[in-house]
């Protein structure tokens, strides 16, 4: 008889990250794939279905405008609730750290479902940053049976967190795979339309919440005084559609010159525009992971990552918040051409496009026992 997995993700960097999995399973005859999802982030979540041709099985449709956590939580475990009791799944998969992945995780455990952690072990050891996503992550993996780590450092992480060794596979992480496909693309976005082809790009993504307010101040005035330094830079934003960066990023770059700030992209237009970035300043977590298979550098407007891995082979830079700090690397970048180049030719740490593969191998062997 074939085992049941269930997928269950919500949000824009989940999807990505899961759609190779997904397929992944969905090839394998020894699997029935179920996919739930909770469509946390409705709109950024249906721009990645379509782009990977992922028809869902269930979708718990919960984003609300401006949601808080206490009530994204609640709507999940509710209505997640009746799905896993009908289908009573061999295994569910989540990712990461999103409100979804530790919600869907606390869900199976009250069925008593096995659960494959995707993307497990990541750490800053700091409860509040990222926030809430450092104890999500912490909390998924309390509760997970299967731990598919993408680095060794990641494995690291959960042996120290008293995860038995055999239960953790390193599968080097996923969004390596789902690069591979992306970027067989050119970047064709109607923002090109008013930029200067001379000109270079910079793309910048911007929407931690433990940056919003004063951090986020900093950030935006750093990168309004970098395009006025550096008259040949042009920089891209896709703005996060949380309200509570929009209305900062719209109130602060209104009528600033070279910023173009655009909608979400898509992943196929996002990872060729990174492609074509010139440099990239972000705060997100996947574009991280992604930029070093594409020889990007990243500014990382974070005060911690729990990436460092890119850290160490130079190609982020962990760069903070305050606007001295930020302009200082952009320097760096602008001015030493030595440095610059170093960065550029390197591989990536975090994967060899084969995670999924992997994570498909490892979940035939756990569920043969
Ligand atoms: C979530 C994740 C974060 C991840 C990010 C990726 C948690 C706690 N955080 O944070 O780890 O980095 O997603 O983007 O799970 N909104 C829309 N349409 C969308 C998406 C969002 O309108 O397609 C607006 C809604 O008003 C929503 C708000 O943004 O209430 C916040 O979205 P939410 O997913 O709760 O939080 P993020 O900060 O995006
Ligand atoms: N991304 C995208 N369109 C955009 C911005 C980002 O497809 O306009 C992709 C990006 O390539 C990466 C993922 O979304 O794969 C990162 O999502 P986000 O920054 O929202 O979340 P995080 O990774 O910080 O959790």
């Amino acid at each position: 008889m074939k085992k049941k997995i269930m997928s269950i993700f919500g949000t824009r960097p989940e999807a990505i990250k899961m759609a190779p999995v997904v397929k992944e399973l969905e090839n394998r005859d020894e699997f029935e794939s179920v996919v739930v999802i909770t469509a946390q982030q409705r709109e950024m979540l249906d721009q990645v279905l379509e782009v990977f041709e992922i028809i869902p099985d269930y979708d718990l449709d919960i984003m609300q405008p401006n949601q808080t956590l206490s009530e994204l939580t609640s709507r999940v475990l509710v209505k997640l609730d009746p799905i896993l009791a009908k289908e009573q799944p061999d295994v569910i998969l989540v990712h990461g750290d999103t409100t979804t992945s530790f919600v869907a995780s606390l869900g199976a455990f009250y069925h008593q479902i096995s659960i494959g952690h995707v993307e497990a072990g990541l750490r800053t050891w700091d409860k509040y940053a990222p926030f809430p996503e450092e104890m999500n992550r912490q909390m998924t993996d309390c509760l997970s049976d299967l731990y598919f780590a993408p680095t060794e450092l990641s494995k690291k992480n959960l042996l120290t967190s008293n995860i038995k060794e055999e239960k953790i596979i390193v599968t080097g992480n996923t969004v390596v795979d789902a690069l591979s496909e992306t970027t067989l693309h050119g970047f064709n976005h109607p923002v090109m339309e008013e930029m200067n082809p001379a000109s270079k790009k910079v793309l910048l993504t911007c929407h931690r919440r433990e940056n919003f307010g004063e951090p986020m101040k900093q950030i935006f005035t750093s990168v309004i005084e970098m395009v006025k330094k550096y008259k040949e830079l042009e920089v891209i934003y896709p703005v996060h559609p949380n309200p509570n960066v929009k209305a900062q990023a719209t109130e602060m770059f209104k009528n600033i010159e070279r910023i173009h700030l655009v909608e979400p992209m898509d992943v196929i237009d996002f990872h060729n525009c990174m492609k074509e970035s010139y440099f990239i300043m972000s705060d997100s977590g996947g574009i991280q992971e992604e930029a070093p298979s594409l020889g990007k550098p990243v500014l990382v407007l974070r005060e911690v990552t729990e990436r460092p891995e890119g850290l160490e082979t130079g190609i982020l830079k962990l760069v903070g918040t305050k606007t001295e700090t930020i302009l200082a690397a952009v320097d760096e970048l602008m001015t030493n051409k030595e440095y610059y180049q170093s960065l550029t030719k390197q591989d990536n740490p975090y994967g060899d496009g084969q995670a999924s593969k992997r994570i498909a191998d490892a979940l035939g062997d756990y569920l043969k026992k």
